[in-house]
């Protein structure tokens, strides 16, 4: 098994191409077997549901090769009953969690040669996504669909890795409605979210921390990822039904309880950002990471938390999640499953 010409150490979080994807279609009302395939490509018919009216939605997870070798997957049942649920949110066929799983054990042993080593810190990203791929003109749900998982080695999310990292606040972007799509993952959400993004690097900024779009009083989503703050021995995290459920925020709460931390899910309004010792945005893709800086650039208000180094409750929430994905701490709740390769 060659071992491809990759600087581990200094991937960013972004695509390489690796050796297959793996593709199921649902036709004829069932699931059809995981085909392999070595193409980057999808066919697709031109009026295809996904293109036109977006029937389109996606996961994020990651496998691990821990310090003892061994290739570990994070939680993958979570992704999958999420998977679940945003396909029904946007009136597409489920794929069941056994399909799902399947389909990831085979992609990840498939690219064996992509798991970044232990040492770099880097993980192999999974990519699951669903499109509706019948014609349709007139708007309604496609009969037929098809699950791809492509991966790609990547590193961290935020350019400085674990540091602190600057975040900018503005009422002017929603990123999802109300009673809209927000707390499931289809596509549409992040092209609703691109203006804000971009806005947000302009400035110089990491991303766009979002308030609620009903009443803008309360704080929401943090770009692409969940946001917690710590107050005393309490980690509070936002209930809301706009925001994405993220695997990572959950494990961070049981990880903060096993710390003898209390854990408040619920609403946190704007001027509690006076009140936090640590704030942090989470998610598969950012972990979690210290935000050193809001700066509200309606209001010109800056909440300062420090750009030196995360908090020691982040830290500490981070090297045992960490450790926990490469197997350097005992998985105490059965996180991750080992994926045993063919010798
Ligand atoms: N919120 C949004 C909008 C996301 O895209 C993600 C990433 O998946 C998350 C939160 C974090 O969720 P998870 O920890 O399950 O990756
Ligand atoms: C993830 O954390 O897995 C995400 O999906 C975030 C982003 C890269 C879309």
């Amino acid at each position: 098994m060659e071992t491809p010409n990759l600087e581990w150490d200094k991937l960013p979080f972004g695509y390489v191409k690796a050796d297959y994807n793996v593709r199921c279609t649902y036709k004829d009302g069932k699931w059809g077997d995981i085909v392999v395939s070595d193409s980057e490509y999808v066919p697709l018919h031109i009026a295809a549901s996904c293109l036109h009216y977006g029937q389109e939605s996606f996961e994020g997870l990651k496998a691990f090769r821990g310090a003892d070798g061994k290739v570990r997957v994070f939680r993958m049942e979570e992704n999958a009953k999420r998977f679940i649920r945003s396909a029904e949110g946007i009136s597409m066929q489920p794929m069941p969690v056994e399909k799902f799983c399947e389909m990831v054990r085979m992609v990840v042993k498939l690219n064996e040669r992509f798991i970044p080593p232990y040492e770099s810190g880097a993980s192999l990203y999974i990519r699951p996504l669903e499109i509706g791929i019948s014609p349709k003109i007139g708007v309604s749900p496609a009969e037929e669909y098809m699950v791809i998982m492509l991966v790609t080695p990547v590193g961290p999310y935020f350019k400085n890795g674990f540091k602190p990292t600057k975040v900018c606040l503005s009422r002017d972007y929603d990123r999802v409605a109300p009673k809209g799509t927000g707390s499931i993952k289809i596509g549409g959400n992040y092209a609703a979210s691109l203006n804000a993004g971009q806005k947000a690097h302009e400035l110089g900024y990491s991303v766009m921390l979002y308030l609620d779009p009903k009443e803008k009083k309360y704080l929401d989503e943090c770009g692409a990822a969940n946001f917690y703050g710590v107050k005393g021995n309490t980690y509070v995290t936002p209930a809301s039904e706009t925001i994405l459920p993220s695997i990572t925020n959950k494990s961070l709460r049981q990880l903060a309880r096993d710390m003898g931390m209390t854990v408040e899910e619920r609403h946190i309004p704007y001027e509690e950002l006076t009140e936090f010792e640590e704030v942090g945005t989470c998610g598969t893709a950012a972990v979690c990471t210290a935000i050193g800086l809001i700066d509200d650039i309606d209001e010109g208000r800056k909440f300062e938390y420090g750009m030196e180094d995360a908090g020691p409750v982040t830290t500490k929430l981070y090297h045992k999640l960490r450790g926990i994905q490469y197997g350097t701490e005992p998985d105490t709740h059965g996180w991750c499953e080992v994926i045993e390769f063919d010798k």
